[in-house]
């Protein structure tokens, strides 16, 4: 029962629309009209800037260590941390307030994985970051560096339940951009620059 409000409360924490109400806050504008039309982080700094994206970001990466928090404070047990953390993702994906539409899952991954293995988190963030720089697609930057989360839990031979949580969470960033690597195979993902989606 304690993992089921687990879940339930971690899945309401990760629902919430940073970018959809930041966005509207701080600009007046609904980033789902433009862009990639995605809520997150980066599709806000693609057409409001870098502040409203850095206050996404972090209300995202919160989510997701509140999700891990939750199980901890809760239950206390490893699988209990992973139930929240995958909870707080699947409600930043699929939003109970967005008619269960959302985000792609990273930032709030990303917030997971920092507090369950921090060391493996840094390492994929500087590899997220390389790709971003070398090439301006932050969504190949994103599926590569979620990849890499698994793969290094085995390297680095963390506890199953880590690892298992890992894979789950590089299958949701794989589905979440579905359409990001339809653009990418054809040429025509939108690169990442502040300010370059046009609000009409
Ligand atoms: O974290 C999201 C990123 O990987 C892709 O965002 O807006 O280009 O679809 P976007």
């Amino acid at each position: 029962m304690q993992y089921f409000w687990i879940f339930v409360f971690s899945y309401l924490i990760g629902s919430i629309p940073n970018g959809l109400i930041i966005g509207k806050l701080m600009r007046g504008v609904d980033v789902r009209q433009f862009g990639s039309k995605n809520i997150g982080a980066t599709n806000v700094y693609r057409v409001l800037g870098p502040w409203p994206a850095f206050w996404v970001l972090l209300t995202d990466l919160a989510k997701g260590v509140a999700g891990v928090y939750l199980g901890q404070y809760f239950a206390g047990t490893p699988l209990a941390m992973l139930v929240g953390g995958i909870a707080a993702i699947a409600g930043h994906n699929w939003s109970v307030f967005l008619k269960f539409k959302g985000g792609r899952g990273v930032a709030t991954g990303l917030g997971v994985i920092a507090v369950i293995v921090p060391k493996i988190t840094l390492i994929v963030f500087i590899v997220w970051a390389l790709i971003v720089y070398f090439t301006r697609y932050v969504s190949l930057a994103s599926i590569v560096a979620a990849a890499l989360v698994p793969l290094l839990m085995w390297g680095f031979g963390v506890q199953k339940e880590f690892l298992y949580f890992g894979i789950v969470a590089v299958l949701f960033v794989i589905v979440r951009h579905k359409p990001n690597i339809e653009r990418l195979l054809k040429g025509e993902e939108l690169k990442i620059k502040a300010g370059s989606s046009k609000i009409n």
